[in-house]
């Protein structure tokens, strides 16, 4: 990897954390957002391999999450984060426009983001992200129902926890959230972090599948067809936000690419590192 820059930008009061890989011949900036909501962007980092392929990438711990400072709880919410990715945007980059990544909860906050800024944006890609929470919750209750025997039944009886439980919540993961036997520390450190913070469990819920946070009843799909921006959407062929819900939002943006990982599922970057990236850099490319 090339060499990075970190810090803390004070970003509507509170102490944001960033990390930027430079681009030696940057062509393009791609800015991410980390999913969740409450993880951290360490589970993006595959990402920066693209700074050798002359995009500059730069990543961040939203609000509460990872590294950085948390606002009033009455901030906990979608709005706040795309007021403070703008924030963000605006001090490091100033008036040039940029491409934009979100993965999952971090592809609903750039959808969120490009409704109200897509002027800033040359691109956007939205990586197993989602436009409706109430369509995620019921395509990942339908994997839920794919599952084992056991799994099913100790996830029904809702004991989260007995060890049976663990289990089925493991099982979901090694189907939907990363299909590999041994997590990376990256992705560990993620999933701590949401363990460890406050955003997880207020904004989304216990896990993956159960997403009884104060975001379960947000959807903008009816609103997306408004983005005009060239847009790539990724997702998994196991992804927990299924590829039919990729596929929705496919639908509402005009002129929209859209790409499935096969043998893949949530966290493609890390499943098929090399055609992620290609992937990307390919659809940036062609953009600038
Ligand atoms: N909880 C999922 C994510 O953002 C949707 O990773």
């Amino acid at each position: 990897m090339s060499d990075f820059e970190e810090g803390y930008k004070r970003v509507k009061g509170i102490k944001i954390y960033y990390k930027i890989f430079k681009a030696k011949n940057e062509m393009a900036k791609l800015m991410t957002m980390h999913g969740g909501p409450g993880m951290s962007h360490d589970y993006l980092l595959p990402l920066a391999d693209l700074s050798r392929d002359g995009i500059t990438v730069i990543f961040y711990d939203q609000f509460g999450c990872g590294r950085s400072e948390e606002p009033e709880l009455e901030n906990f919410n979608i709005d706040y984060g795309v007021e403070e990715a703008e924030a963000l945007r605006k001090d490091i980059f100033g008036n040039e426009k940029i491409f934009l990544m979100g993965s999952s909860y971090g592809g609903a906050l750039a959808l969120a983001y490009s409704l109200k800024y897509q002027d800033n944006l040359k691109g956007l890609i939205i990586s197993g992200g989602l436009s409706s929470i109430p369509m995620t919750e019921s395509e990942m209750s339908k994997l839920v129902e794919e599952l084992s025997p056991e799994s099913r039944k100790a996830l029904r009886m809702g004991d989260m926890n007995s060890e049976e439980y663990k289990k089925g919540v493991y099982e979901f993961y090694h189907k939907h959230l990363l299909r590999m036997d041994n997590y990376p520390n990256e992705v560990m450190d993620s999933l701590n972090y949401g363990d460890q913070r406050n955003v997880y469990k207020i904004m989304n819920g216990p896990n993956e599948f159960t997403i009884n946070g104060t975001i379960k009843d947000w959807d903008i799909t009816d609103k997306i067809s408004s983005i005009r921006i060239p847009t790539l959407i990724t997702c998994g062929e196991f992804d927990e936000v299924t590829p039919n819900i990729a596929a929705l939002i496919h639908s509402k943006i005009e002129n929209s690419e859209f790409v499935v990982f096969k043998n893949c599922s949530h966290l493609s970057m890390w499943e098929n590192r090399e055609l992620y990236n290609k992937t990307l850099s390919k659809f940036i490319k062609e953009k600038i």
